[in-house]
């Protein structure tokens, strides 16, 4: 089967083609920029979709401006109806219907947009990517102090998200399918607490109370899906893969 990774060079595009390449699928990641393996296009301009579209079947759209979403998704819903794209599996968050939060209100306006297309459609909400919950913590690491949200969170594994999403490509469009979520429901200071374990490092760490009907929302728990979670691999186990990449 061929299949356009939109995102195909971001932290879950990247180990979803290898998830998918394992299988023998014929996998493209669409990017704004070449490489091996990849088609060169631009969602925010349409440039070069037609070409990366053609031929298609199937595409797994998981590129992301990390902040407003809501054109590129109707850039690409344009190109993947031009070209008869047969499944799109649309990528979003656990929880984005309920937080008042600006990037999830465009997650959930993509959500309606690709509903109202002509598109045969699955959408995935999975949980934060441990890589996300790592991303408050490694930018501190020259503060004498580590700032840790006050928040419950289910991080799961990039991988684990690209295992399901092999087994909904090799399915039919399955409209809204089930959210999934990591193995574990703990605090961002129990992650943050692991992560210095496996980094080595016993620095204070300070809660932040995140204010408002967000940190409510997020308080509430809004963003997971509860146990048991669909990802196996941990976040200590994860902490411990990034703290031995850097030789700890
Ligand atoms: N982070 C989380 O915790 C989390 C949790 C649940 C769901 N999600 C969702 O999962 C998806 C993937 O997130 P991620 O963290 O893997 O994203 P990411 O690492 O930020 O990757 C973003 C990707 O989008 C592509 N992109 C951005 N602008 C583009 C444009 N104008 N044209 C073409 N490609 C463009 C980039 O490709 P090039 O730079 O190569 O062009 C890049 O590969 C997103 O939809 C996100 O909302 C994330």
């Amino acid at each position: 089967m061929s299949i356009l990774v939109t995102g195909g060079t971001g932290t879950l595009g990247r180990p979803t083609m290898a998830a998918l390449r394992s299988q023998g699928h014929a996998v493209t990641a669409l990017s704004r920029r070449p490489g091996e393996g990849r088609a060169v296009g631009n969602l925010s301009t349409g440039e070069g979709l037609d070409r990366a579209l053609d031929g298609v079947a199937t595409v797994v759209h998981c590129a992301t401006t990390r902040f407003r979403d809501i054109g590129q998704t109707e850039v690409l819903i344009d190109a993947a109806e031009r070209a008869g794209v047969e499944h799109v599996v649309f990528v979003s968050i656990v929880g984005v219907d309920d937080i008042p939060y600006f990037y999830y209100r465009d997650k959930v306006a993509s959500e309606q947009a690709f509903i109202a297309s002509d598109l045969p459609l699955t959408i995935l909400r999975a949980t934060q990517f441990h890589d996300f919950v790592a991303g408050f913590l490694r930018p501190q690491r020259r503060l004498p102090v580590l700032l840790v949200p006050e928040l419950p969170v289910q991080p799961i594994a990039v991988e684990d998200v690209a295992e399901r999403l092999v087994e909904i490509v090799a399915g039919p469009p399955l409209g809204r399918t089930e959210d999934i979520g990591g193995p574990m429901v703990l605090t961002v200071m129990e992650a943050a607490r692991q992560w210095q374990r496996a980094h080595g490092t016993r620095r204070r760490m300070l809660p932040v109370r995140v204010p408002g009907a967000l940190g409510a929302g997020f308080r509430a728990g809004h963003h997971t899906t509860g146990l048991p979670g669909y990802g196996r691999r941990t976040f200590a186990e994860y902490a411990a893969e990034q703290a031995a990449a850097l030789g700890r």
